[in-house]
């Protein structure tokens, strides 16, 4: 028996298998097109792009494991956060989705803002809105494309239009739903209080269950496209980050995990739903039932290195960089990098925030450019660990994840510039692996997630700071800390020019 994980991405879709044990037996991946970035701030995908992906990821996986759908006993979606994906009656889609990393609605956050109240936003749904979240890209639509806008029937998020597709059912679960700025999240709905004051149609609305709950089961027209079998049942599943954190066994306090992919998240498993209340890092429903977690998020982490090999070195792998930037210092002799490249969440919450080296010098080398980049972003990453340290969840250790913990040399840089003991798992899988696990659950085969993950779950490597290069670290991250603060007042002026 099996169970499957699917992932919708935001360069590809994944569909993963794990076995009767809860270990990785095999994983597809299908690439999406390239989101459209029409001007600054904006990002856009096809949703029917990810369902194209996702069905060659399925059919794939089945493929290679060689097995039949009946093999499968059920299924767990996780997904890139936030998209707007927008449905008509006869559920097709209106026009491309904003995704996670659209930065366009800022009227629209200041129009939610100032109609709601900001300090009411923040008792409705423990967050303050961003830019990045649902709720102001649908309102984007409204004020911009009014025509699209009165045909919306249906608000989805990625992986729930993929669930769409598989069921027929519109339905969300609760770590997704947090992050669309209409969600109740301490008492796990949606938020009547922001749907009322902002004169929102409740219908749109999916249907949201606990993440291990079955939502409903695979359609036959979904078990043609896909090779799974029809009444398969499709679990809640997760936004990525929290089917992230289950795949990394972060489901107890104390534990606190590190994921780099095209964003880079910090997060943490809380047992009750605390807030920051200036909103530099977002509380949400965690996919464990009645738990939370709250997270940071860094805008370009991995984007940071992908936009320097795209733009910088066509041709290179991510492993020649990592490579190259070993030949630099530490410190990168005086040479930072903002890691800002789509605005920023923690800590700045700026959409207008921007990218760029400070401190370049005629001696530095290509190597520095590199090892500052991944030196950046480790800083902004460590900005989120210490504001959620200052929530109560102080970490013993950090769980790397994500495509940048496959790098032996920045594992140790985090190690380094954290000051903290950082770790890695026997499966590096992160979300599809998540989701996978909470169809276990779900299906009956755990009667817990943290039950799961203790079955599953296996430390493989430690590593602990090395103390000169970690002290030389945190003179570094005292520079970085000012950085933003004094170019914050040209930002505005340069998106003007
Ligand atoms: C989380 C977030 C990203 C996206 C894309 O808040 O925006 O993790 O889900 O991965």
């Amino acid at each position: 028996m099996y169970w499957l994980g699917v992932d919708v991405g935001t360069g590809g879709s994944r569909a993963l298998l794990i076995d009767e044990a809860g270990q990785v037996s095999h994983a597809f991946t299908a690439p999406h097109h390239e989101m459209t970035m029409e001007r600054p701030l904006w990002a856009e995908q096809d949703p029917a792009d990810w369902w194209a992906a996702s069905t060659q990821a399925i059919q794939g996986v089945l493929q290679q494991a060689g097995i039949a759908g009946d093999q499968v006993r059920g299924v767990g979606l996780s997904g890139q956060m936030h998209g707007s994906v927008l449905l008509d009656a006869h559920g097709q889609i209106i026009r491309p989705a904003l995704i996670w990393c659209d930065q366009r609605s800022q009227n629209q956050v200041d129009a939610i803002n100032a109609k709601v109240g900001r300090e009411k936003v923040l008792t409705y749904t423990a967050n303050p809105v961003l830019t990045g979240f649902t709720l102001p890209k649908l309102l984007w639509v409204r004020d911009h494309e009014p025509a699209n806008y009165e045909r919306v029937r249906h608000l989805l998020l990625p992986k729930d239009y993929l669930r769409y597709r598989l069921t027929g059912e519109f339905a969300s679960e609760v770590s997704d739903a947090s992050g669309t700025a209409l969600f109740d999240v301490v008492n796990r709905q949606w938020s009547a209080e922001m749907i009322a004051a902002l004169g929102l149609d409740a219908s749109i609305l999916p249907r949201v269950h606990e993440s291990i709950e079955v939502t409903g089961t695979v359609s036959p027209a979904a078990a043609q496209a896909t090779g799974l079998l029809a009444g398969t049942p499709v679990v809640g599943g997760g936004g990525d980050q929290a089917a992230s954190a289950i795949g990394n066994g972060i489901v107890s306090p104390g534990i606190v995990s590190c994921t780099i992919g095209t964003s880079g998240v910090v997060f943490a498993h809380l047992d009750q739903p605390n807030f920051d209340p200036l909103g530099r890092v977002h509380t949400f429903c965690h996919a464990v039932p009645g738990k939370w977690h709250v997270m940071g998020v860094t805008q370009g982490a991995g984007l940071s290195l992908q936009w320097f090999r795209n733009q910088l070195a066509p041709g290179s792998s991510y492993n020649d960089l990592m490579a190259e930037a070993a030949t630099a210092p530490a410190g990168s002799q005086g040479l930072f990098w903002s890691p800002y490249l789509m605005g920023e969440r923690t800590p700045h919450l700026d959409p207008l925030a921007r990218g760029g080296w400070i401190g370049l010098t005629a001696s530095h080398r290509r190597a520095h450019l590199i090892r500052s980049l991944v030196e950046g972003v480790s800083y902004s990453l460590k900005d989120c660990l210490e504001i959620i340290d200052d929530l109560g969840a102080p970490a013993e250790s950090v769980r790397l994840s994500g495509g940048g913990a496959k790098s032996p040399f920045w594992r140790q840089l985090l190690a380094n510039i954290f000051a903290a003991r950082v770790t890695t798992l026997e499966s590096q899988e992160g979300s599809a692996y998540g989701a996978a696990l909470l169809a276990a659950v779900g299906t009956g085969a755990y009667s817990t997630v943290p039950e799961a993950c203790a079955a599953a779950i296996r430390e493989v490597e430690s590593l602990d700071p090395r103390s000169h290069e970690s002290v030389s670290y945190q003179r570094g991250y005292e520079v970085y800390r000012t950085l933003y603060p004094t170019l914050k007042p040209l930002y505005g002026q340069m998106g003007q020019a």
